[in-house]
């Protein structure tokens, strides 16, 4: 329908009627989408995609539209014979003060299952999220702040990619990427060796009940061992616990996380996991969207763990013009859940007595 025509049809509604039929647009769509699940849910052998980049006729389920800023150009690129279909590859690239930036990253673009759908949090393999695509392009504009520095990704999902920018561009003295998720760290693992970076890029399986569960419990009996320990004793541990553990107790000068924020259940284990993690003059970078009162929440929750926290907006002249673009020219665009925020945490510092 042509915008015109579309005025002179709602002209001849009433605003209830038009309202009526933008819910009950909205009820059928739910409703499909509920539809899906529950098949999946209910035992069915078939699977459900989930994503959101993938524009074929599984768009029902599709969960967002605006899916980029554009800051670094994405090419798909030749992949390995030996690898499964559910996987791509794609060049990601950008021209910054005449110098090529460009990292190889696979995406995921899979079929969830049932038991995957009820398992752990799967968002990190939907797509690359903006947040975590603007982290990556602000880091590679600052480069200085992860040079010489153990940095560590929390949630970084399929692709990691901020973590992995800075790793291939901003020489770095150790890398660490994590995610909850099994597959997504697996994925991560793949890109980390065909970007020829695994002697100083390590990946893992982290998760922030777990992590923080460690540091509460390190706190709460003292077992500090030395100023910048944070705090925990690894004995011998073997296990599917053994990642967490190996990560866990080291500290790391610079803590990465993108889009991490609006979980309300896990916000004060992330909380504990950043603190635990980073050294006591260490940043943490956390880029996210508004998403309703989630991102306010979470800066609450630090600054009441004891963390310093600057909430800046805008953070790059670039990323700002093209979010003002957008707001005045697109429809998909909804800063509330599109436009990332950069939280930057540093811990108080400790006077010392007398
Ligand atoms: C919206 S995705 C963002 C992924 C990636 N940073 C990006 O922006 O593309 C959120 C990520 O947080 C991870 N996550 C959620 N809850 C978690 C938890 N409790 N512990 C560890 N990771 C978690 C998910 O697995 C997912 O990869």
């Amino acid at each position: 329908m042509s915008e015109k025509s579309f005025a002179r049809y709602n002209d001849e509604k009433t605003t209830s009627e038009m309202l009526e039929e933008m819910l009950s647009r909205k009820r059928s769509t739910a409703q499909r989408r509920w539809r899906i699940l529950a098949k999946a849910l209910m035992g069915s052998q078939e699977s459900v995609s989930m994503n959101a980049e993938d524009d074929s006729a599984e768009d029902e389920v599709s969960v967002r539209r605006f899916t980029s800023f554009g800051l670094l150009m994405v090419a798909r690129t030749e992949k390995p014979a030996t690898e499964p279909d559910s996987t791509s590859w794609y060049e990601y690239s950008t021209v910054l003060e005449n110098k090529l930036f460009t990292v190889q990253i696979r995406r995921i673009k899979k079929n969830f299952t049932a038991n995957e759908l009820i398992g752990f949090n799967n968002t990190g393999n939907i797509c690359v999220w903006p947040s975590e695509e603007c982290l990556a392009y602000y880091l590679l504009k600052n480069r200085q702040i992860c040079q010489d520095a153990r940095i560590l990704e929390l949630g970084g999902g399929m692709s990691c990619l901020a973590g992995v920018i800075a790793a291939k561009y901003c020489d770095p003295r150790k890398v660490t990427l994590t995610d909850g998720n099994a597959t997504s760290v697996n994925n991560v693992r793949s890109i980390v060796a065909r970007n020829g970076m695994a002697d100083f890029v390590e990946c893992g399986v982290l998760q922030w009940a777990k992590a923080a569960k460690m540091f509460r419990a390190a706190r709460s009996a003292k077992t500090f061992l030395h100023p910048q320990s944070n705090g925990l004793r690894i004995k011998s541990w073997t296990g599917s616990g053994k990642d967490a553990w190996k990560i866990l107790e080291k500290v790391y000068d610079v803590i990465l996380c993108a889009d991490c924020l609006f979980f309300d259940e896990a916000r004060s284990d992330l909380v504990e996991t950043i603190y635990g993690c980073l050294t006591n003059d260490g940043v943490a970078l956390l880029m996210a969207p508004r998403r309703g009162t989630t991102f306010q929440k979470f800066a609450e929750a630090a600054v009441k763990r004891g963390f310093v926290a600057r909430q800046i907006d805008r953070y790059d002249a670039n990323i700002w013009s093209m979010h003002l673009e957008l707001l005045e020219h697109s429809q998909e665009y909804c800063p509330d859940l599109h436009y990332p925020i950069l939280l930057e945490l540093t811990k108080q510092k400790k006077t010392p007595p007398g």
